[in-house]
């Protein structure tokens, strides 16, 4: 049974995933999760958002293009290969719902999919969105990051709903 829990009750929980083997971002159709490392939880425009980064060569990028929700989907344990899967394949290439064999279900109060074995999942709608702009950024992370110069879009995504199992 899934619960509708206050917007960062799960804080703590998806920040050590993120920085771990990472959450699965969802937009568009088909559904097709991708694996993220990089977001921020906070309020921006006293809205409460969950800010993500997208580098234009991905699939997803095509996909969140033409929508306007999102979801971040927060797997339990035993989940790594299905995160490492999300993280490496594309899909452009493989169906990658199909091989992890996620339950997709139509979100709550948005219009994007979740996975319905994650723990926890946000649902979001995009506000605001902007390109990295080199010109203002830290030399030393262009180097690092960036060699190929496909510098991220950053989407603010204003939290609709969060939801626990
Ligand atoms: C742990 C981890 C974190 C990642 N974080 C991001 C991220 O924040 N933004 C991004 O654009 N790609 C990130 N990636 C890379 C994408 O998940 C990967 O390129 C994926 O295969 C793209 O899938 P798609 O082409 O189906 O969209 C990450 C990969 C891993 C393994």
């Amino acid at each position: 049974m899934r619960k509708q829990i206050g917007t960062f009750d799960a804080f703590d929980e998806t920040m050590e995933k993120m920085r771990g083997e990472g959450i699965l971002l969802i937009a568009g159709v088909p559904p097709n999760p991708m694996t993220i490392g990089w977001g921020t939880l906070g309020y921006v425009w006293s809205k409460p958002v969950f800010v993500i980064l997208v580098r234009p060569n991905r699939y997803t990028f095509e996909l969140i293009e033409n929508v306007k929700d999102f979801t971040i989907n927060v797997l339990p344990k035993g989940f790594n290969q299905e995160t490492a899967i999300c993280g490496t394949e594309s899909g452009r290439d493989i169906d990658k719902v199909a091989k992890c064999n996620f339950d997709m279900k139509h979100g709550e109060c948005s219009n994007a999919f979740y996975i319905s074995q994650s723990v926890i999942h946000y649902e979001c709608r995009i506000i605001h969105k902007n390109k990295v702009d080199p010109g203002t950024l830290e030399p030393s992370i262009i180097d690092t990051y960036y060699e190929q110069r496909d510098f991220h879009t950053i989407y603010y995504g204003e939290i609709l709903g969060v939801f626990k199992t």
